[in-house]
């Protein structure tokens, strides 16, 4: 049974041990792939190898920064829950780990993805701007699922599979590869398709959840990203 909401000392030595592994290879491999906003709101954030986050912590943290909260739930929350959360600037996360035994394989989101890979951006201003609209927005066009399809391929683009250009090079920021060892390697290389940012593309884009992704969009800035609104609007609502 998963639970509920995060009862801290439930965490057993072999949850510690997961989150300690997983972390520490994690953050070795992706060190030098990951955008440097993600590394500085991780060390802002608090988050270490050697304590498994305590959501209380993090919130109280994560209000310095943006007034952003996680919130546990047991599993991927629908759709209107979830908009509804993130309108209110909730971010909904499980508080479970993966058994040692299963340690590279993720049947769905476990907390190591949603609170290692998507809560340190969330003391980020501009990105958490933009994740708050897609919120916002979304709770006025639930009525139309064509709208939340395109609301949704803006979120796959950027939250979960986002890169981002930095100096010279590019770098990784969505969810979806930072926690995942194959897609971290795999997005950088030259294998897949590469394109700039562009809001009407995304969200003409029909994406895969059962595949590694085949096309990658490039932002320059989390600037960009909350600036993109103006014509995400034009196409929800003109
Ligand atoms: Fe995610």
């Amino acid at each position: 049974m998963k639970p509920l909401e995060q009862i801290y000392a439930n965490y057993t030595p072999e949850d510690f041990k997961v989150w300690k592994l997983l972390y520490n290879r994690q953050i070795e491999f992706i060190e030098d792939k990951v955008a440097v906003e993600f590394l500085d709101s991780l060390e802002a954030v608090g988050l270490s190898p050697g304590h498994i986050p305590n959501f209380k912590e993090v919130n109280t943290t994560l209000s310095k920064y943006t007034g952003w909260q996680i919130i546990t739930v047991p599993n991927l929350a629908p759709g209107n829950i979830f908009f509804n959360h993130l309108s209110n600037k909730r971010f909904t996360a499980t508080c479970w780990l993966r058994s040692l035994d299963q340690i590279d394989y993720l049947e769905e989101p476990d907390m190591f993805h949603d609170v290692f890979a998507h809560t340190p951006l969330l003391s980020n201003t501009q990105y958490t701007d933009f994740f708050q609209k897609i919120g916002q927005r979304a709770l006025k066009i639930l009525h139309d699922p064509k709208k939340v399809t395109m609301l949704q391929r803006l979120y796959w683009f950027t939250i979960e599979f986002g890169l981002i250009r930095s100096a010279e090079e590019t770098k990784i920021y969505g969810a979806g590869i930072i926690s995942s060892r194959g897609e971290a390697e795999y997005s950088l290389s030259n294998k897949p398709k590469k394109i700039d940012y562009d809001v009407q593309k995304i969200m003409n884009h029909k994406f895969r959840t059962d595949v590694i992704q085949n096309t990658y969009y490039v932002i320059d800035s989390f600037e960009q990203l909350s600036d993109s609104f103006d014509k995400v609007d034009e196409l929800l609502f003109s």
